[in-house]
Parts: C-alpha cells; sequence; structure tokens
C-alpha cells in the first residue's frame, strides 16, 4: 500500500508538469480527484489494512492528496496568468497584410482623361477591337492605296476586316446612328505592328469629337487646353503644329513642354523642349459626306491622344514596355 501511494505520487507529479494548456486541467482533475481515481480506490482498500498500520497510512495518504492539491491550483493559476497557451499568442505582433489588387496605371490615366472630359460634357462610346476596314479608314477618307494607309502598319485578319489601328473609327460609328450636336470621346485598345522602348503592338487611345453648327478651331483649342491644364499642369506650354491626317482639315499636332527638363531640352524631347502628346484637326466634309451630315450645315472637331504616352509624361517613366510586363515593382508604385 505505501508503494502504490508513492507510485501514484510520482505519477500525478508528472502528469501535471506535462500540462501545457488549460484545456489539459479538468481531465487531470478528474483522474486524480474524482470518484474512480486511483487515489479513491486505496483510501477505500485501507480498510483491509492491519489496523496498526492504518492511522499511519491514512495520514500518509492524506499529505499526498494536500500535496497535489496544492501543485494543482499552482498550475491553474499560472496557466490563467498567462503562462504557458496564452504566450503563444504576441498580441503585439503586427497583422498579416492581405495583398491588394490596384488598377493598372494605364487605366487609371484613361479613367483621369474620361472624367476631366466628361465634366466638360462629353460622354463615353465604345467600340470594337476588331474593325472592318470600312470604319477604320474608307470612312476616314482613307481610301484603299491611299499612301497614309502606309503610316498604320496594319494587323489584318483578312482582306476587310483588322484590328483597328486607331480610334478613330469610332467617330464614324457614332455619327452614322446619332445626329448633332455630339460631344463624344472614346477610349480603348489600338493595335499596330511596332515594338521599339516607344511603341507595342497594342497601346491605348481616347478619341474625342465634337459635331454642331458654327464650331471652329478656337473651340478645339480651349477644350484641349483645359484638358491639359487639369491633365499636367496650369503653367503646362501648349504648342499647335501643323500637320495632315486624311480625316481632318485643318490639322495639328498638339506639343507639350517637356515636363522631364522643364522645356530647357533633353533626351527625351530630343533637345527641343517639346513633347508631341496628341493629334488633332476640324473633321474633314468627307467624312461628314460619309455618315449624311450635311457640311455646310455642321462642323466639328475631333483629337486622338496615346494614354501610355501621357502616363509616362505625368509619371516620367522611360520605356513603354514596362506597363505590359507586369512586373508588381513596377506596378506597385501607382
Ligand atoms: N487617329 C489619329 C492617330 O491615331 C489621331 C487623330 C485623331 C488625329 C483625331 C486627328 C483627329 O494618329
Amino acid at each position: 500500500m505505501e508503494e502504490a501511494l508513492q507510485a501514484l505520487k510520482v505519477e500525478a507529479s508528472s502528469d501535471l508538469a506535462a500540462i501545457a494548456g488549460a484545456n489539459d486541467l479538468e481531465p487531470f482533475r478528474i483522474k486524480y480527484f474524482g470518484r474512480k481515481s486511483p487515489f479513491a480506490l486505496l483510501m477505500r482498500q485501507l480498510g483491509d489494512a492491519p489496523k496498526e498500520d492504518r492511522p499511519r497510512l491514512g495520514q500518509l495518504a492524506n499529505e499526498l492528496k494536500n500535496d497535489l492539491q496544492l501543485l494543482f491550483d499552482d498550475k491553474k493559476a499560472s496557466l490563467a496568468h498567462g503562462a504557458g497557451e496564452a504566450s503563444d499568442i504576441d498580441l503585439t505582433l503586427p497583422g498579416r497584410m492581405q495583398p491588394q489588387g490596384k488598377l493598372h496605371p494605364v487605366t487609371q490615366i484613361m479613367e483621369e482623361i474620361c472624367e476631366i472630359f466628361e465634366g466638360l460634357g462629353f460622354t463615353v462610346a465604345e467600340g470594337p477591337d476588331i474593325e472592318t476596314d470600312f470604319y477604320n479608314f474608307e470612312a476616314l477618307n482613307i481610301p484603299a492605296h491611299h499612301p497614309a494607309r502606309d503610316m498604320h502598319d496594319t494587323f489584318y485578319v483578312d482582306d476587310s476586316i483588322l484590328l483597328r489601328t486607331h480610334t478613330s473609327p469610332m467617330q464614324a460609328r457614332v455619327m452614322e446612328t446619332k445626329e448633332p450636336p455630339l460631344r463624344v470621346i472614346a477610349p480603348g485598345k489600338v493595335y499596330r505592328c511596332d515594338s521599339d522602348i516607344t511603341h507595342t503592338p497594342m497601346f491605348h487611345q481616347v478619341e474625342g469629337f465634337l459635331v454642331d453648327s458654327n464650331v471652329s478651331f478656337a473651340d478645339l483649342k480651349g477644350v484641349l487646353s483645359v484638358f491639359i491644364a487639369k491633365m499636367f499642369d496650369e503653367s503646362t506650354p501648349i504648342r499647335f503644329r501643323p500637320s495632315f491626317f486624311p480625316f481632318t482639315e485643318p490639322s495639328a499636332e498638339v506639343d507639350i513642354g517637356c515636363v522631364m527638363c522643364n522645356s530647357k531640352g533633353c533626351r527625351v524631347c530630343k533637345q527641343t523642349g517639346w513633347l508631341e502628346i496628341l493629334g488633332a484637326g476640324m473633321i474633314d466634309p468627307e467624312v461628314f459626306k460619309k455618315v449624311d451630315y450635311d457640311p455646310e450645315v455642321y462642323s466639328g472637331f475631333a483629337f486622338g491622344l496615346g494614354v501610355e504616352r501621357i502616363a509616362m509624361l505625368k509619371y516620367g517613366i522611360n520605356d513603354i514596355r514596362l506597363y505590359y510586363e507586369n512586373d508588381l515593382r513596377f506596378l506597385r508604385q501607382f
């Protein structure tokens, strides 16, 4: 009996030491202090022990039980005070960040451009990337074999279907279905077979056009000046340079003072102090005739701007291909 009590003491102490969390306390209590515990069993057997041994054994058993109770209470208290399981959680550690997706810089700039023109009363229209020869060229006064087709490096699907080389086909598509007055912007993807540090085979343009009676070149200049002041800076210098497009007459290319060198002349502006950002002009009467508008009644202007180009100038990006490499180190900066 004495050995049995000693053995129980050793077993209980090691079980108690093994307790690592509050969840283990209750099973231990039931095992050692419950009605069916080895302890209770031994106490019941006490009656069978020789009469002269009984007081000593009884005392021994009580001491053991009390000791165990004290150790158990200590353990319980230390677990409750943040030792053991609770200390595995460090509430001061920063949380784990969920990576969050963002809009691509080109999308952001495109939305910004649209917002500025929407503020000037323009509405957004979208058309197909896969376009017909008619809308991309014919309706824009670029007949077959016209030398202007050379500029476009067109991806053809077949003889009459192609990937649009600019967003200008939207001029014809909208005018065909609506009557003036019109104020429309058409953002979207365009495609040209070209690739180097300033060209990608797919890029984005925003087309804009306004048709009404008595629209003049001054209106075009006014609208574009407001756009450039909002997109860049009130003080950004602007110049209109004569140019040619088959679907506008007169035509112009619009330059802004180089934002990289403050118009002083650098590698990006090729020492000129100017950067081209868009093509524009008064809509050619031939375009109006194709959509049955009377050029004697209506006049209008159109412009087309390259979104990647504008984003490059705004953010100081020197290689257009960075937009499409999907390097997170690049994309996260926007
Ligand atoms: N579509 C022309 C281009 O891609 C730009 C342009 C649009 C010019 C509208 C004049 C008017 O180069």
